[in-house]
């Protein structure tokens, strides 16, 4: 674009123009950080002489002023200073002066970003790490109350075998212990310090980024200006894992919708987390989980937008990485609010263990049982041991009852080859002892759960 042109874009456009440019509408989220690294910089550079100390006490100063202003609601953000980072210099040359101008000395605002939004997410990765881990002992506390309370388990939304609910609850246990994990592994691969790369290359100016580093709590500094200032990966890092935690958050918001329903009815909601239907009065939606299912989407949004904006992006710096912000601010807000509510939920569900053991005389779950049997205990083939199990729950079918529900002398009426068949087999069908023989490590058994639930304690202590 010519010049010309440009001036006359600039003078009909100039106010469309800063605002599509800037960034501090959403930027200022990381003020404490700009702050923080500022103060850190600072201190620095007045260990290396390139400050004097009065003008760093003079800058420390100032800069907690614009802290205060901002977090009183006293400061004004306005398109004319682009950034947070510009903000906060201007502000603070408005309140002390000159050496408010050289506080931007061997720096760029590409690794002051890089900086503050490493910052930003190292600090809420430590933050919902937090939270996972009260989500997970939620999870074990509801787990050792039904460590025998049986429920079906299901494979394809089909009554499958028995399970207890305890088992089922330590499912998630395993899943929220594991996305706490990954927020643990990406802070340490990621614990950095971008700061002192400058602008793409480093700086002719004698500084220490070992002494900020420490300062703002990174294990060393980057080791490679141009990769630093150019490098997302850690905000993708974040929103990959809460990606994958709001995915586990949908599947148990899934199970409590269907388990809450009319045909179900194995759970009921505290009724602050479920409303009223505005035509059907006698409806109880369950409007938390749905939602809580439904923010997921936005959330696998947010990781796939800042994929996309990475793709094919040449060295160094570019301004299409100020998209990465609003996204991950998103993100972590979302997995905040929800991580939170879902504990609540979890907490104050009322549990039908009735309706859970009745569902599980549907379906014949103990089927499998009843061929095991015959295999280990009569040394029958196993697809012999198949038919003849069909022939029992066509017997079953044909009382009206559930397999595990039958007597010996309707067992052994079934086929022929069962009509001596030892009394042990009743025992074999009945469900809670089907539960307790899958007693393999990590099976469903009360006494493996309990192993289980054990195994947590001590993790949920050592974390
Ligand atoms: N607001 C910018 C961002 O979010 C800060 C870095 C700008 N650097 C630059 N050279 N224009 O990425």
């Amino acid at each position: 674009m010519s010049n010309t042109n440009n001036q006359i874009l600039k003078n009909t456009n100039a106010q469309i123009l800063d605002e599509f440019n800037a960034s501090i509408m959403f930027d200022k989220e990381l003020y404490a950080q700009d702050i923080k690294g500022s103060i850190a910089h600072s201190q620095m550079l007045c260990e290396q002489g390139v400050l004097t100390s009065d003008e760093q006490t003079a800058i420390e100063t100032g800069l907690l002023q614009v802290k205060e202003e901002i977090e009183s609601g006293n400061f004004e953000f306005t398109l004319a200073t682009e950034d947070i980072h510009m903000a906060v210099e201007s502000r603070l040359t408005e309140i002390i002066g000159e050496p408010g101008k050289k506080l931007h000395t061997a720096r760029s605002r590409n690794d002051q970003v890089a900086t503050d939004f490493r910052l930003y997410v190292q600090d809420k990765s430590v933050q919902l790490k937090n939270q996972l881990k009260q989500l997970v002992a939620t999870f074990v506390d509801v787990a050792s109350k039904h460590t025998t309370t049986l429920i079906p388990g299901m494979t394809h939304l089909q009554h499958a075998q028995p399970l207890n609910f305890g088992y089922h609850m330590l499912a998630y246990a395993n899943m929220f212990k594991r996305d706490f994990e990954r927020f643990e592994s990406s802070y340490e691969r990621n614990n950095y310090s971008p700061l002192g790369s400058a602008a793409l290359a480093g700086t002719p100016h004698n500084i220490d980024r070992f002494s900020t580093c420490e300062k703002l709590g990174f294990s060393s500094p980057t080791n490679h200006a141009m990769d630093t200032v150019s490098d997302r990966d850690f905000a993708l890092e974040i929103l990959f894992n809460i990606s994958t935690c709001m995915m586990h958050i949908s599947r148990i918001s899934e199970e409590l919708i269907l388990w809450s329903s009319y045909e179900f009815q194995f759970v009921r909601m505290s009724d602050e987390y479920a409303t009223t239907s505005s035509i059907m009065p006698q409806k109880k939606n369950p409007d938390v989980p749905e939602l809580l299912r439904g923010k997921t989407g936005r959330v696998y949004g947010n990781l796939i937008s800042l994929l996309t904006v990475m793709k094919g992006l040449p060295l160094a710096y570019n301004k299409d990485t100020q998209e990465d912000k609003e996204g991950v601010f998103d993100s972590v807000k979302t997995a905040e609010i929800s991580i939170s509510i879902l504990n609540e939920v979890i907490k104050t569900m009322i549990v039908n263990t009735d309706k859970m053991e009745d569902a599980c005389k549907i379906g014949h779950l103990t089927a499998t049982d009843l061929a095991d049997f015959l295999v280990q205990k009569q040394n029958m083939a196993f697809r012999t041991a198949y038919y003849i199990t069909k022939d029992v729950v066509a017997k079953a079918n044909e009382l009206g009852k559930d397999i595990s529900e039958l007597n010996i002398d309707e067992i052994r009426s079934a086929n022929e080859e069962l009509k001596d068949v030892s009394e042990e087999i009743v025992m074999y069908l009945d469900l809670r002892n089907s539960m307790n023989s899958r007693n393999s490590y990590g099976g469903t058994s009360s006494i493996q759960t309990e192993n289980q639930i054990k195994y947590f304690e001590q993790w949920l202590e050592k974390n």
